[in-house]
């Protein structure tokens, strides 16, 4: 039983106030979360509260939104018990006529939900991966691994947001994350050869930013890269690119390399960069609403790779629902705070599931030093996950507890190139 919420305002990676929320169960048990934050955030995610003063944090500070935790969420959650996430999360989403959460605050909300899950794991005295497993083995996932940013993560840097390594190749998740640290040294070498003096600069998921000449020459570095690490590209360790299109989208048509690149233009681009490049997922091609497009586009690029949409599903049970019933992408970005709860979360993993399309489970690029996101990987069994690159500790946190349940945790299995959706056929 639910018998204490304790909240505060705490610093995410980016050095931004985010939530943090202890939950103390009746026995003595509890959990601490803190909730990450994005930059290149889409339109129909659940929505942060900030207070917008511009004399904390340059209106970046989240005191209301601890406010609302103590004397809005707190008093609908006391006496609920924690094991029943469902019913806690709902009491939670009661607050808000918004779905999105916006006048109670989705960070607010998020925070409560996510403590709760962790004391309820810590009550049970089991990890929190097998407290959300029930009896299925535990699944190690595919890793994504941002190895050049740019976008909003990087001051612009490039147009397009990530170039990510994904080790199709590996057979346990421990190689697969040293072959990815091959790729990071190797694609940070290649770049100071080719001009580059930025190799010291990391971006907000700790990729490489600056230095290249153009979008397409991030793909041939990081090409580059896993060869030079002793690696066959596209059979050891292929690449994804998350596009980010609503950041490249001025209107018109898509910004690349100081053109605008209409609809048909803008495809024939991702087309030729699929067949020159061992591309093995692309992410948010279009912007998020151009279901019309997204649905023309899914059959060419999305025939034998993983199309991954990100803002497009915005982790929503009912834009994913629209996704599968118009043949739209293969696969799903699950992001816990686009949701806004963690039964919100799990419930887009199932239903993603049930249909055929691929999980990834992500961070965001605001995150924090927390490593509950490992845990519902494994225990839910997504398949992969995407956390940014292999630096910058609230990245490793979820690393080094996922080489922790690898190492410890019994018999376990990894997802391994088996979790990538290849294709809608
Ligand atoms: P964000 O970026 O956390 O800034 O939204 C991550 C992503 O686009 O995948
Ligand atoms: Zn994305």
């Amino acid at each position: 039983t639910i018998s204490e919420v304790l909240a505060w305002e705490a610093l995410d990676s980016r050095g931004r106030p985010t939530v943090g929320c202890r939950v103390i169960l009746a026995d003595g048990a509890s959990g601490r979360a803190t909730v990450p934050s994005g930059a290149s955030t889409g339109g129909h995610e659940a929505r942060e509260r900030r207070d917008g003063d511009p004399d904390r944090y340059g209106g970046h500070g989240v005191r209301g939104a601890v406010d609302a935790v103590r004397t809005t969420l707190a008093p609908l959650v006391i006496g609920l018990d924690a094991a029943d996430q469902e019913a806690v999360d709902a009491a939670l989403e009661s607050a808000d006529d918004d779905p999105l959460l916006g006048a109670v605050g989705a960070n607010a909300v998020l925070a409560v939900s996510l403590a709760t899950l962790l004391a309820a794991a810590a009550g049970s005295g089991r990890p929190l991966w097998r407290h959300v497993s029930g009896d299925a083995v535990p699944l190690l996932p595919l890793p994504m691994v941002n190895i050049v940013s740019g976008g909003a993560h990087a001051g612009r840097a490039l147009d397009i947001q990530d170039v990510l390594a994904v080790p199709v190749g590996a057979t346990s998740f421990a190689q697969a994350l040293e072959w990815v640290s091959r790729v990071r040294a190797a694609a940070g070498e290649l770049l100071a050869q080719r001009g580059g003096t930025t190799t010291a600069l990391v971006a907000d998921e700790g990729g490489l930013a600056g230095g290249l000449a153009d979008n397409e020459a991030a793909l041939a570095l990081v090409t580059d890269a896993v060869e030079h690490a002793g690696l066959a590209p596209g059979e050891h360790v292929g690449l994804a690119v998350d596009l980010a299109a609503n950041q490249l989208h001025d209107g018109t048509g898509y910004r690349l390399d100081g053109e605008t690149l209409d609809a048909a233009a803008w495809r024939a681009r991702l087309e030729r960069w699929c067949r020159d490049y061992p591309v093995v997922s692309l992410e948010d091609v279009l912007v998020e609403d151009d279901w019309a497009g997204w649905a023309a586009a899914t059959p060419a690029l999305g025939a034998d790779r993983q199309l991954l949409g990100d803002d497009l599903f915005a982790t929503n049970a009912g834009r994913l629902r629209q996704g599968i019933d118009q043949g739209v992408a293969n696969a799903v970005l699950v992001k816990p705070n686009q949701a806004g709860t963690v039964s919100r979360a799990r419930a887009v993993t199932e239903l993603a599931r049930a249909a055929g399309y691929a999980t990834v489970i992500s961070a965001r690029s605001g995150d924090t030093e927390d490593d509950w996101l490992a845990d519902l990987a494994v225990g839910w069994r997504t398949g992969q996950l995407k956390v940014g690159s292999t630096m910058r500790s609230e990245r490793t946190a979820k690393w080094n507890r996922l080489l922790e349940i690898e190492a410890t945790a019994g018999p376990t299995e990894f997802a391994g190139a088996a979790a990538l959706s290849r294709s809608l056929a």
